[in-house]
């Protein structure tokens, strides 16, 4: 079908446009608008969808192991160069072997910045993408294709007359903004933290199951190309090829002379922080190809490339104290007060010490000197102790029992990394509570964000969320920026809140681990008055979807007084507590879970579909829960554990035959 063709260059088009080159054209919701349409018109035609589509970059199902991948042109690394004088003493070699041409320009350096990611080779074939392999040990790595898909800045068709084979090679990372919030969100769900970008990056590529490696935000910079190679007669112009094919290459400069490329250096080693990425040095190369294979390698390294190190931003100092803060969403968390230590140019007195396990895995005491390392907008850490320079005078730290801002018992709920502070009236935690209550997908509140929530309470106006409810507009008027317009606006839009079903109010509560899919599966089966009775955590994880930790959570959250006055001056108010019908789910599979593995005759997408509009429930790995399994030819692991776990196997006639599509 034209539309679907032409849906699949358009949004391949933007994905060039907003991944590699920056410059998006349309708007997020244009896009969504066209990738929906496209998914539509797949999963009504499921004989038009190809694996090659741009949605289906999360499609694959996990692997039991990684494949090797054997590199035809091995992947080889760089000698590494501390200071300028070095890379003079590098140039003067270069030239030496090239024949002691002293003319400027003969030789011409590129420059490139070293990023810190993770090497990987991706291979396209007649410009399609056909296998994307990690560095390994540079002669043999892992077949890692169907991670490599899920990264949006890797695109699976490549554009305008690559050679047929082409081999580009480059770094995945992943961005400091990225890496941030990824690790907000693991603190947040009471894991631990990365300890920096690029372990992230490294750990997100090796996972067996792609779906999870979908969910990291990965990117690349491609800086090389292996097979295919001889289609270019310098560096540069294989970097303008990945380009125009399509490619994120990584940026570069041409220098005539290696003065010129010290300038680059140094001017990187200033300015490496304004970047939204982790890089560790400049690589310098010779341009010219023919001067490359003339110079050759050494061992396993060309010589024909060097990289300048920056300076870590590590260093050394003394741990004077470990005081505790208290986040807004009640995390306690350890931080290191440091002796001042100049590390690259920044004076750090303060270190995460990121929770309670980090401190004791890593045996740091307090008065110990430690290692600090920061990375670009990453706050400081405190990475390891130095124990040989202790005296004896050193101490372990101990987490508080209790808050520090409130006084109430901490809480440390087993399989956690991160102590809470669980009282809901926690002044700490009561301005974030405020937003996260008005947000739009909790009860939806016009107007009321996070400067104004803080403003209300920060005046005393609003000291928990059930204050909200008795804001009366003379009360607003007095401030600055409220008319009586807007104050009568806001104090309406709180009380049309009051209609937001249960499901939303309890997410809204702001319970550790309740998201809004989990509010809902809850809110379906008890009301606030049962919560407020005492349902247990056993009858909680019943509920298909709900697991032991978010259970707990809940239990934990009703068991505590303040949270239970505060639930019940809500209910007062005429919020809605009441138990939700669930949407009434029909067809022959409702409340079954089936597993689909081997190759079938129509795409897994197809059966899925069908599954889904029969209430059934498509799962991906097989356990005594699952209901069925539908396998296709050479069906694999999940097929034999499906019969060692008895579970009814079907094939696709046998599918058909009982749920008719
Ligand atoms: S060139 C023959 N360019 O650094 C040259 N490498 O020791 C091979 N790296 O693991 C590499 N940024 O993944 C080159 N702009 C860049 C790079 C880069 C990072 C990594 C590379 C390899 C290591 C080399």
């Amino acid at each position: 079908m034209e539309r679907v063709e032409w849906l699949r260059a358009e949004i391949r088009r933007h994905n060039r446009l907003y991944h590699v080159e920056d410059s998006p054209e349309v708007s997020d919701a244009e896009y969504d608008a066209l990738y929906r349409e496209l998914e539509d018109l797949e999963r009504e035609h499921p004989d038009l969808a190809t694996e090659d589509s741009p949605t289906q970059r999360v499609g694959a199902e996990p692997l039991e192991e990684f494949e090797q991948v054997r590199h035809a042109i091995p992947m080889l690394s760089l000698a590494n160069a501390r200071k300028v004088e070095e890379l003079r003493e590098w140039d003067a070699r270069v030239r030496r072997l090239l024949g002691e041409d002293e003319e400027p320009g003969y030789v011409r350096y590129v420059t490139e910045l070293k990023i810190d990611g993770l090497a990987v080779s991706l291979r396209y074939e007649a410009g399609r993408l056909v296998q994307g392999a990690t560095r390994g040990n540079g002669t043999v790595g892992e077949d890692v294709t169907q991670n490599l898909r899920t990264v949006r800045s890797i695109p699976e068709r490549l554009d305008d007359g690559p050679p047929e084979v082409l081999e580009a090679r480059g770094e995945v990372y992943i961005p400091l903004g990225g890496f941030e919030e990824f690790n907000r969100r693991v603190e947040s769900e009471g894991k631990k933290p990365f300890a920096n970008p690029r372990n992230l990056a490294a750990g997100s590529i090796r996972q067996l199951d792609p779906h999870i490696t979908a969910g990291r935000p990965l990117t690349v910079f491609l800086y090389g190309v292996g097979e295919g190679g001889e289609a270019y007669e310098s560096h540069s112009a294989a970097l303008a090829g990945l380009k125009e094919y399509g490619l994120r290459a990584n940026p570069h400069r041409l220098h005539d002379d290696i003065e010129s490329v010290i300038q680059e250096c140094e001017r990187w080693a200033a300015e490496r922080e304004s970047l939204d990425y982790q890089v560790d040095g400049v690589v310098v190369k010779v341009d010219s190809r023919e001067q490359q294979r003339t110079l050759g390698s050494v061992q396993k390294s060309p010589r024909w490339a060097i990289a300048y190190k920056f300076e870590p931003l590590a260093g050394r100092t003394r741990l004077e104290d470990v005081i505790v803060n208290v986040g807004r969403t009640g995390a306690i968390t350890p931080q290191a007060v440091l002796s001042p230590v100049n590390v690259g140019g920044v004076t750090i007195s303060k270190a995460t010490l990121h929770n309670e396990d980090y401190v004791k895995d890593k045996g740091i005491l307090v008065g110990d000197e430690v290692v600090v390392e920061r990375a670009g907008d990453v706050i400081p850490q405190v990475v390891r102790p130095i124990p040989e320079a202790r005296d004896g005078s050193e101490y372990a730290f101990e987490m508080p029992t209790h808050c520090p801002v409130c006084g109430v018992e901490v809480s440390r709920p087993e399989g956690e990394a991160i102590t809470r502070c669980v009282n809901a009236r926690c002044p700490a935690q009561a301005v974030e509570r405020i937003i996260h209550f008005s947000t739009k997908s909790a009860m939806d509140v016009e107007g009321l964000g996070e400067k104004l929530a803080t403003r209300l309470f920060d005046l005393g106006l609003v000291d928990d969320v059930a204050d909200l409810y008795e804001l009366r507009p003379d009360q607003l008027t007095p401030l600055e920026g409220f008319a009586e317009k807007s104050a009568e606006n806001l104090v309406n839009a709180i009380a049309a809140s009051k209609e937001q079903p249960f499901s939303r109010v309890l997410y809204a509560l702001g319970i550790q681990h309740v998201g809004l899919v989990t509010a809902g599966l809850i809110s379906a089966r008890f009301s606030g008055q049962d919560l407020l009775e005492g349902v247990s955590a056993e009858s909680l994880a019943e509920i298909d979807g709900v697991g032991g930790v978010l259970a707990g959570s809940v239990v934990g959250y009703f068991e505590l007084e303040e949270n239970r006055r505060l639930v019940r001056r809500l209910m007062e108010r005429g919020l809605d507590f009441g138990r939700e019908e669930p949407e009434a789910a029909e067809g022959p599979l409702v409340g079954k879970r089936v597993v689909v593995t081997g190759s079938l005759s129509r795409p897994r997408s197809h059966f899925v579909e069908r599954i889904e509009s029969a209430g059934g429930t498509f799962t991906s790995s097989v356990s005594k829960n699952t209901d069925y399994v539908l396998a296709g030819e050479d069906a694999g692991s999940k097929l034999a554990k499906a019969e060692e776990l008895g579970v009814t196997v079907l094939d696709e006639a046998g599918f058909a035959e009982l749920f008719p599509g």
